[in-house]
């Protein structure tokens, strides 16, 4: 495996996936798990946050322990279907600020079309890890990581839960220094384009759209 690609096989997590999987889950759960996941992965995902001493008075004394070192972080849910994994990632980090990119697939091309962005004024101190739950051909993720990338943030990570081997090939090609974090690798894209097994159309299961 590439040592830029980190697969989340807690058992935790893929048993959650399992029902996020599975057809007959409705939008409820569906967003529920995706939340969840979310939430496990970004705590994976947050391992390697530098650590800095503090001196602290417990009931007992005084101790020298450990706080984050100052680092902040930015999430950047890819809409409409990155929206879903934004509660989850902000239980774990309240004080992190949240940008938005706007993409849509067009459905002949498979190419992504750009409707929006906004990014935290401040980008440019912040590490950033971008959220979608589908990498599928990758042009999304791709995209959406050049537009992050011209504001200049001090590092991008990007956060999806199921990726196809060809977005896998395509996002590590085109941006070799960004980390992917996925909970699974799925067996290949279909002939219009979505990940086999997969769970169907991320946004249309968490709005209901389908
Ligand atoms: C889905 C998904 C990703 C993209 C992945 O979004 O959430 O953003 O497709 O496909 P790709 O890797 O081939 O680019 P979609 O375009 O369906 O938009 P939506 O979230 O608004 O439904
Ligand atoms: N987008 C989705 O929501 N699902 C797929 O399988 C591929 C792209």
């Amino acid at each position: 495996m590439d040592n830029q690609v980190f697969v989340m096989d807690h058992p935790l997590i893929q048993h959650k996936l399992t029902f996020l999987r599975k057809k007959e889950t409705g939008s409820k759960e569906f967003r529920e798990l995706v939340s969840e996941i979310a939430m496990l992965m970004c705590y994976e995902a947050t391992r390697d946050l530098p650590l800095e001493d503090t001196e602290i008075e417990t009931p007992m004394g005084k101790a020298v322990t450990k706080v984050i070192a100052g680092r902040k972080l930015a999430f950047v849910p890819i809409l409409r279907a990155g929206l879903g994994m934004v509660e989850g990632v902000l239980t774990l980090v309240p004080a992190a600020k949240v940008g938005h990119i706007g993409l849509y697939r067009d459905h002949q091309t498979l190419q992504p079309v750009e409707y929006y962005h906004k990014l935290p004024q401040d980008i440019e101190q912040r590490d950033v890890i971008v959220l979608d739950p589908m990498l599928a051909t990758g042009g999304s993720a791709i995209d959406s990581v050049e537009i992050i990338k011209r504001s200049h943030p001090k590092s991008i990570k990007f956060m999806c839960i199921i990726a196809a081997p060809e977005g896998i090939e395509a996002f590590t090609k085109a941006h070799p220094d960004v980390q992917l974090y996925c909970a699974a690798i799925d067996e290949r894209l279909n002939d219009i384009g979505y990940i086999v097994p997969g769970l169907g159309d991320a946004g249309d299961r968490i709005f209901g759209t389908l």
